[in-house]
């Protein structure tokens, strides 16, 4: 079972490119991001990059927002911290954060036969609405997956 006090969620820093660069090359086989996107989304004023940390960094979130819409550019996990419910806490910690920003629906793609991700996008209520030819290269197709948002929890 999941404690939250096992856990400490934040906003990631410059500082940790390293530890997001580790996370990309040990989570993704292909269409991953480069060293240089990732600093690019970390310097971004319209993208935050969240992580979950227990001493050091162990998932990763990046989100990019628009002015009414937000997309989910990555979600990963460290392969030996899987099933433990990160992922989760993640996704639910950037909905909090869109709500808060006055977002109305998210959006990502993922790749068709990524059953595990996409196992985890259903569950939170987000529903595959097209399939993207070659979105990660030749062959490699995407689900674009959305989620429309709920009104912010004050109102
Ligand atoms: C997809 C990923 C982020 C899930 O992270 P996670 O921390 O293991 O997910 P959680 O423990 O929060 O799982 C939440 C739910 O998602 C679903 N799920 C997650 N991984 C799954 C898997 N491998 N197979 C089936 N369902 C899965 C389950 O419904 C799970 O709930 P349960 O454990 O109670 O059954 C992780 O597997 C990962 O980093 N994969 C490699 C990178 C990647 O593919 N990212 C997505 C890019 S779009």
């Amino acid at each position: 079972m999941l404690q939250s006090t096992d856990f400490r969620m934040r906003k990631a820093g410059i500082w940790d490119i390293d530890e997001l660069e580790d996370i990309e090359k040990k989570c993704f086989s292909y269409g991953r991001f480069s060293r240089t996107i990732l600093l690019g989304f970390l310097r971004h004023p319209f993208s935050v990059t969240i992580v979950v940390e227990r001493e050091m960094i162990l998932a990763s979130a990046i989100l990019i927002f628009h002015t009414r819409t937000a997309e989910i550019a990555s979600i990963a996990v460290l392969p030996e911290e899987r099933r433990k419910g990160l992922g989760n806490m993640l996704l639910q910690e950037a909905e909090t954060m869109s709500r808060r920003k006055g977002i109305v629906k998210l959006s990502l793609h993922v790749a068709i036969e990524n059953s595990g991700a996409i196992g985890l996008y259903r569950k939170n209520g987000y529903s595959i609405t097209e399939t993207v030819k070659d979105y990660y290269g030749a062959g490699r197709d995407a689900f674009y997956m959305e989620r429309e948002m709920g009104p912010p929890p004050s109102l």
